[in-house]
């Protein structure tokens, strides 16, 4: 089934830039938010949306889709191939959206929600038919960065699962089925051991939130970006490689380096230190600003993985690379 019309429910950070990738990708988008301001708001995530849209690729995109603003979740859902759900993240909130969603949809619609880590099978488990039901979590801006995380609840269809597959990689992205339903997936699970910890070292006042960025930025994560982990560690285990690694820095593991599952307690003077901090490091630079910068430096890095291998491309530059091929072969089958 080809997808033609979505709908976004919730058009906040998440929300408003989905709706930014459906309508760049020649998408009609009808967007749900209760929010007085939520016009302002997405049309500002529109603005950057297409500003990094236009460096990202030169190949020829397709006509923009049509943003249209309703008021509510059955008038944006009505008739709709692809629904997109991003409202905040407390399970009860979820499941009264979902239960929405499901009333109105079309049979066939895909359903995707944007959850950090509640479980598909707890959302979906009010739905009257929930085999179409599933988590896409993307990556802060979605409009960019193409990986989603496709998760299955217990009652959702293999069918949506791979439909699902289709249509995000359609639009650019790179969609990874996760092979078992957890709290958090893959990717959140990661993010919170490192930020449990950096919160520890803020608290414990071993760096700053600005020393502890330089030494992300500085080493470690330019090689995240493009090699991954187990990659990167694969290179530092020498000619011996993984086997060699794992034996030399396995042992660490038991040593007590990382606080790991112990909580910080995030009481108001932490918040406020971690706060004042952050502040003091981004200086004059508002968050519109601070997306602009965030977003050149994403479309370069892009560019370079793209280019890598003499143009066979390299990690998220392959799919950059993929999306660019298809979009030429269009161009040159409309033509
Ligand atoms: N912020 C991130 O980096 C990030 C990344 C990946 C996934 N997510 C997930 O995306 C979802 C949304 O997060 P966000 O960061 O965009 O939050 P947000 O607070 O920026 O936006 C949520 C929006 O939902 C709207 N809303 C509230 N009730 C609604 C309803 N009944 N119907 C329609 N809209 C409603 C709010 O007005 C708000 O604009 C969450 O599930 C979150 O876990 C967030």
């Amino acid at each position: 089934m080809t997808i033609s019309t979505t709908a976004a429910i919730g058009g906040g950070v998440i929300g408003g830039a989905w709706a930014a990738r459906f309508v760049l990708n020649g998408l009609d988008c009808r967007i749900f938010d209760p929010h007085p301001d939520a016009e302002r708001i997405v049309g500002e995530v529109m603005a950057n949306a297409e500003r990094a849209f236009a460096m990202l690729t030169d190949a020829s995109k397709p006509k923009p889709g049509r943003l249209t603003f309703v008021s509510s979740v059955e008038e944006a859902v009505e008739g709709t191939d692809l629904i997109q759900e991003s409202v905040p993240e407390r399970l009860e909130l979820k499941q009264k959206v979902h239960m929405q969603i499901d009333a109105a949809a079309p049979e066939d619609a895909l359903i995707g929600s944007s959850t950090s880590g509640l479980l598909p099978t707890d959302i979906q488990c009010k739905m009257m038919n929930p085999e179409r039901m599933f988590v896409a979590h993307p990556y802060n801006p979605v409009y960019l960065l193409p990986l989603v995380e496709i998760v299955g609840g217990a009652r959702t269809s293999a069918e949506t699962i791979g439909r699902a597959h289709a249509a995000y990689a359609r639009i650019g992205m790179k969609p990874v089925t996760i092979r078992k339903e957890i709290d958090a997936f893959v990717g959140d699970r990661l993010l919170e051991a490192v930020w449990r910890e950096a919160i520890w070292l803020i608290k414990d006042d071993v760096c700053t939130v600005e020393e502890l960025d330089d030494i992300m930025t500085h080493s470690f994560g330019l090689r995240w970006a493009q090699m991954g982990l187990f990659q990167t560690y694969r290179i530092a285990g020498g000619e011996a490689g993984m086997r060699h690694f794992i034996h030399q820095f396995g042992p660490t593991m038991s040593l007590p380096w990382t606080k790991l599952m112990d909580v910080p307690e995030l009481n108001d003077a932490l918040i406020e230190k971690i706060a004042d901090q952050s502040d003091e490091q981004a200086g004059d630079l508002g968050i519109r600003d601070l997306e602009r910068i965030r977003d050149d430096n994403l479309v370069g890095f892009l560019h370079v993985l793209r280019d890598a291998r003499n143009g066979r491309g390299w990690s998220a530059g392959k799919a950059l690379k993929g999306y660019e091929d298809r979009l030429k072969r269009q161009a040159a089958n409309d033509a």
